[in-house]
């Protein structure tokens, strides 16, 4: 994969400025898609790296300038676990930001993951995409994700079905996840790849290494799934910082 096709690669001071560029992006998305759309659907990511952004957002300037009231929010991956465990993707986005801000509760679509098998959550939330998006494809405005030290990323592990063999599935069930919890649900590469803006958030030291190999070495997806990250009609983004870019060859 050429180095465009990899992305454009921001470096940021520290982990603070990160999220505030990433605050300013995703107003500026925001505000576009409603203007040229009428609303902004997004996917946020799990894992820690996106509190400090979701914080930035539930506080002034960007509480006040996104126009939450035409945000729709999914996600892009979830561990099988109920809505208010404190692992859950949901939970944590939910306690961060969809709690602060004044987005209509119907216009945020949590995974199911009670009641219901992974495989059946699955189907569920591919139906919610497809039905949202038709009579078009499913083309999120933003897909927001992180990188693992493995180089997973949403919950698209190496060597696992969903990224050795993609399928034309939008959603699939996980399981032996190599991070905890094991059995987990992720957008696929067609649902990622489908959206018109992808960022990824990347801080710290010990991503170094995994950024590196990420964007400057050969492309080997099935063992660094965010390599085959590329939106086929949208822009690819890397907020990076300081820390997390140490290796990188500028
Ligand atoms: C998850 C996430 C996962 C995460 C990366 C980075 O459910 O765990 O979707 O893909 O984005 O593992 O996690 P951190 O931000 O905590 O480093």
């Amino acid at each position: 994969m050429s180095g465009l096709e990899r992305g454009k690669i921001i470096v940021l001071e520290d982990g603070e400025a990160l999220a505030h560029e990433a605050a300013r992006r995703f107003t500026a998305l925001a505000l576009g898609a409603c203007a040229e759309r009428g609303r902004f659907c997004v996917a946020l990511s799990g894992g820690s790296t996106p509190r400090r952004l979701h914080a930035l957002l539930a506080s002034p300037p960007w509480r006040e300038e996104v126009p939450w009231e035409r945000v729709f929010v999914f996600f892009g991956d979830e561990r099988f676990l109920p809505p208010d465990d404190p692992e859950s993707n949901y939970a944590m986005a939910r306690e961060t930001l969809l709690s602060r801000v004044p987005i209509p509760p119907d216009q945020v679509f949590a995974f199911p993951t009670v009641g219901v098998t992974p495989e059946d959550a699955a189907r569920e939330y591919a139906e919610t995409l497809a039905e949202f998006f038709a009579p078009t494809a499913p083309a999120l405005d933003l897909v927001l994700l992180g990188i693992g030290g493995d180089g997973h990323t949403a919950s698209l592990f190496p060597e696992k079905p969903q990224v050795t063999t993609p399928s034309e599935a939008l959603v699939e069930a996980v399981y032996d996840a190599p991070k905890a919890p094991p059995t987990r649900l992720t957008l696929t590469y067609r649902a990622i790849n489908g959206a018109r803006a992808v960022i990824f958030l990347v801080s710290g030291r010990g991503k170094a290494e995994t950024l590196r190999a990420v964007l400057q070495k050969p492309t080997h997806p099935g063992q660094l799934p965010a390599q085959g990250v590329h939106p086929h009609d949208g822009a690819l983004l890397w907020l990076v910082d300081e820390a997390a870019a140490g290796l990188l060859n500028r």
